[in-house]
């Protein structure tokens, strides 16, 4: 109160009052359009449909049944209440053991039991945002850089550089392969960073991908492990959406490769992980850092004292993940209704001629709209965002936030809501592509994009609408503004 920006300046640190948190990025608009008028299927028919928050609320029913069955999982309850003040006044950072076993547990049985995970190794923070945090820390000093492959999710910087100073270097991916991470891009950027003199100490991947919604398939993660290992540097693999695969190619940890004895130094190998997406907890805080590095361990554990994770919330998911029974038909029902949704949204846009890259995880696609931009530049793929924010009232990101090389992508989240208001979001989307035909080039059909079409039974009527997968270059200009408050 009273004070200019430059007083503020003196009197706070240069965290405080510069704009490391991203708060001021135009992307924000998306959300204040989604807050100001948002959809309801009564009350607010013409509302906006947030498609921008990737939300697992896919199987919340057997979440419910769960708590009614089990009252003495909780500490506020008749039956559970004698567990309160042990409860209530644990506050060692290593966590509960039992929710430290019950996490290593669940981990393994979301890769399908073909890798066990130590609960000595189990570091928990405040959600994957803060586990990412910490292992910047434990890793990297303020102005050294970490490499990650584009597109990727916009919370990183702000996770990984904000309160660090650590750096995030774009991998130049792009879709004429599919987005896929080569070597010769990995070379690329870290002679890029050694040209600058900054110090690269590690690779980030996310793996399933958030926005692709794809896996790494074996030999990529093999040539990155073979790659971060020439290089001596670290492998921090996102695995927070492991449990969102629904289909073919399955979903292959880093913590598989590993075992398999390909000559890695484990000591380079951190996973991440967290229930936001898997269980679909993102209020819980629930956030995980399993590294085999000891030091890390060791260092992680005490860093978490800045972020745990509540007793009452331990508590319960060491309950809930122990029950096998539950965990197995919980991650069997999720998979089913992703499938289910992801086939039905999928589809649906189809129809219209309007394809997304081949996906099998995540909880949302994206989405190819090249071919409705006026031009191919970032400016006219930010023209189209706000006319689908704005008259289509669908929430969806857009590719320039996620650091994508290629104008009119867009990320769309299809399950952060009920099948109705999916097949409202739906419509308007294909009602919209309908109208703007005209705008729409005919290209002729690509191999490589026809190798990447989910649905045959419309494939002519695609063939005909479809454009080069490769019109921009990978070395476009990335924009740099991060994405707030997408997940
Ligand atoms: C790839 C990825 N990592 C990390 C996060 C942050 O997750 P959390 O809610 O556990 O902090 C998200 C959220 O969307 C994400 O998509």
């Amino acid at each position: 109160m009273g004070f200019t920006l430059s007083n503020q300046q003196q009197l706070l640190s240069k965290i405080a009052t510069g704009n490391g948190h991203g708060e001021n990025s135009p992307y924000f608009d998306g959300w204040k359009a989604y807050d100001s008028d948002p959809f309801h299927p009564t009350k607010n028919p013409n509302g906006v449909i947030q498609m921008g928050l990737a939300e697992n609320q896919m199987c919340f029913d057997l979440i419910q049944e769960w708590i009614l069955n089990n009252p003495e999982a909780s500490i506020c309850t008749a039956a559970g209440v004698n567990e309160f003040k042990d409860i209530a006044i644990f506050q060692d950072y290593h966590g509960l053991p039992e929710f430290r076993n019950a996490v290593a547990n669940f981990m393994g049985k979301v890769r399908g039991n073909r890798v066990t995970f130590d609960a000595d190794r189990i570091v928990m923070s405040g959600g994957a945002t803060g586990a990412h945090e910490m292992i910047a820390f434990c890793l990297a000093d303020p102005g050294d850089a970490f490499l990650v492959p584009v597109p990727y999710y916009p919370g990183f910087d702000r996770d990984l550089g904000w309160r660090t100073g650590v750096q995030l270097i774009p991998v130049a991916c792009d879709s004429s392969n599919n987005f896929k991470v080569t070597r010769a891009a990995l070379e690329a950027a870290y002679e890029k960073a050694q040209k600058a003199n900054i110090r690269v100490k590690g690779l980030l991947i996310t793996n399933p991908s958030n926005p692709l919604g794809t896996v790494l398939d074996r030999d990529t993660l093999i040539s990155l492990v073979t790659f971060i290992n020439e290089k001596k540097i670290h492998l921090v693999c996102d695995e927070i959406y492991a449990a969102t695969v629904f289909s073919q190619p399955s979903f292959i940890s880093i913590a598989e490769i590993i075992e398999e004895n390909i000559g890695c130094n484990r000591n380079l190998i951190h996973i991440v992980y967290s229930l936001s997406k898997d269980m679909g907890f993102p209020g819980f805080r629930v956030g995980i850092v399993y590294s085999y590095n000891d030091a890390v361990v060791n260092c992680a554990r005490k860093m978490s004292s800045f972020g745990l994770v509540s007793t009452q919330t331990q508590h319960l998911i060491a309950s809930m993940l122990s029950d096998n029974e539950f965990v197995k038909r919980f991650i069997a029902q999720s998979a089913k209704r992703l499938k289910t949704r992801h086939m039905r949204f999928t589809m649906g846009l189809a129809q219209v001629s309007t394809n997304c890259l081949k996906s099998n995880g995540g909880l949302f696609v994206w989405m190819d709209l090249r071919r409705l931009l006026k031009e191919q530049t970032f400016e006219a793929e930010m023209v189209l965002w706000r006319t689908i924010i704005h008259e289509v009232k669908l929430n969806v990101s857009p590719g320039s936030s996620f650091h994508c090389p290629e104008p009119g992508w867009f990320r769309v989240c299809f399950a952060n809501m009920d099948d109705k208001t999916m097949e409202v979001a739906l419509t308007r989307i294909r009602t919209f592509v309908l109208q703007n035909k005209e705008a729409i080039v005919p290209r002729k059909s690509n191999r490589l994009w026809h190798s990447n079409l989910r649905l045959s039974f419309q494939s002519r009527r695609m063939d005909d609408t479809m454009m080069s997968p490769c019109m921009m270059s990978p070395h476009t200009p990335i924009p740099q503004s991060p994405l707030v408050r997408a997940t």
